[in-house]
């Protein structure tokens, strides 16, 4: 029987097993995937720990890449045998087989071997919508100054590249100067250790006193405040995650007091909530990696089976890039 990775209890990652499963026929709308590699995110995190809430027992993974085995019904994109790539909910990407809704998985060039595409999917895709949608009055043009937190993680080190290639002056921060040093080779035009350094302080020295148009914050609870001081007047606080832990709430005052911002919080799955967004978003991020101008970078495989220390390394900031599981 196919194997997957399963929770019956949210809690650490010791809650995490290897179980068998019965994975049947797709049904209307649906394929049936074997995954090739699968990838790891910190989304994965929140709902093993409860953070986002979801029915139990329950599958986890939202990132994946394989060969097709059969399409359901009314499913027009792919067919058996087509190799494929997916950033999609519902969870339970962790497994050997799935069958999922065919709307958010997309062909996966030729050029783009499967684990690149499991690394890059999720990742990517969120790369992407900041870069290109997630925007302050006016848009971002070359030259123009970016924050961006966690910045040699997994979309970070996505996010400088693509800044890079967009003209794009992004600032990156990191835990560590080894984890700086990463953001800068890969076109970070600046970079701050936040575990050392007053990121708000530097970030006014880097930009003349003028600050960034634009932060993009996956970090939440310790870098909220700080992060609005980086703001030029009008700038946008685009937040998309909470690896410290969700940010706190704050009255909206305080946006006047600190120079009329803008504050949106992001999540992939509305951006991919269409067949035609997800395909539209994926070519465009097909584009930058098969032009060699985004480098996806694995710098951790694990066995499936070994998901656990996968995530006790991701939870503990031992990672860098992109990692992903190999079924
Ligand atoms: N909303 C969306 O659409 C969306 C989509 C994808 C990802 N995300 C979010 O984007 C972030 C990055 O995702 P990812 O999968 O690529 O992960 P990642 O960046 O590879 O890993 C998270 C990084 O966050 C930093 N961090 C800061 N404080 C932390 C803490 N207390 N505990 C753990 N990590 C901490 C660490 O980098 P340093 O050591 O350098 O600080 C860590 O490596 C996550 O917050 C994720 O939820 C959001």
């Amino acid at each position: 029987m196919p194997q997957a990775i399963r929770i019956h209890q949210t809690g650490g990652p010791e809650n995490m097993v290897l179980e068998d499963v019965e994975v049947g026929q797709p049904g209307p709308g649906e394929v049936r995937i074997r995954h090739h590699a699968i990838g790891l995110n910190f989304i994965d995190v929140y709902f093993r720990t409860g953070l986002y809430p979801t029915p139990l027992p329950a599958g986890l993974g939202m990132e994946g890449a394989g060969v097709i085995e059969a399409v359901g019904e009314g499913v027009t994109h792919l067919k058996a045998g087509d190799r494929a790539a997916y950033a999609s909910a519902p969870i339970g990407a962790y497994c050997e087989v799935r069958v999922m809704p065919a709307t958010c998985v997309c062909k996966l060039p030729d050029a783009i071997d499967f684990e690149t595409g499991a690394a890059m999917m999720l990742k990517g895709l969120t790369a992407q919508y900041l870069l290109k949608k997630t925007l302050p009055v006016g848009g971002l043009k070359a030259g123009d100054f970016v924050l961006f937190h966690a910045a040699a993680g997994g979309v970070g080190l996505i996010a400088c590249q693509w800044a890079r290639a967009l003209g794009l002056q992004l600032i990156g921060t990191a835990g560590s100067d080894a984890k700086c040093a990463l953001a800068k080779a890969n076109g970070a035009a600046h970079v701050i250790n936040y575990s050392t350094e007053d990121f708000a302080a530097r970030v006014k020295e880097i930009t003349g006193g003028k600050g960034v148009k634009v932060v993009y914050d996956s970090v939440g609870k310790d870098t909220w405040d700080k992060s609005l001081d980086c703001l030029a007047p009008f700038g946008l606080m685009a937040s998309f995650g909470n690896a410290s832990g969700p940010a706190p709430a704050f009255a909206p005052g305080i946006l006047g007091a600190k120079g009329s911002l803008y504050v949106t919080r992001q999540t992939l799955f509305t951006h991919i909530s269409s067949r035609e967004s997800t395909q539209a978003m994926a070519d465009d991020l097909f584009e930058v990696v098969a032009s060699g101008q985004v480098k996806i970078h694995i710098e951790q495989r694990y066995p499936l089976a070994q998901v656990q220390q996968a995530h006790r390394d991701l939870e503990s900031r031992k990672t860098t890039g992109s990692s992903i599981l190999l079924p």
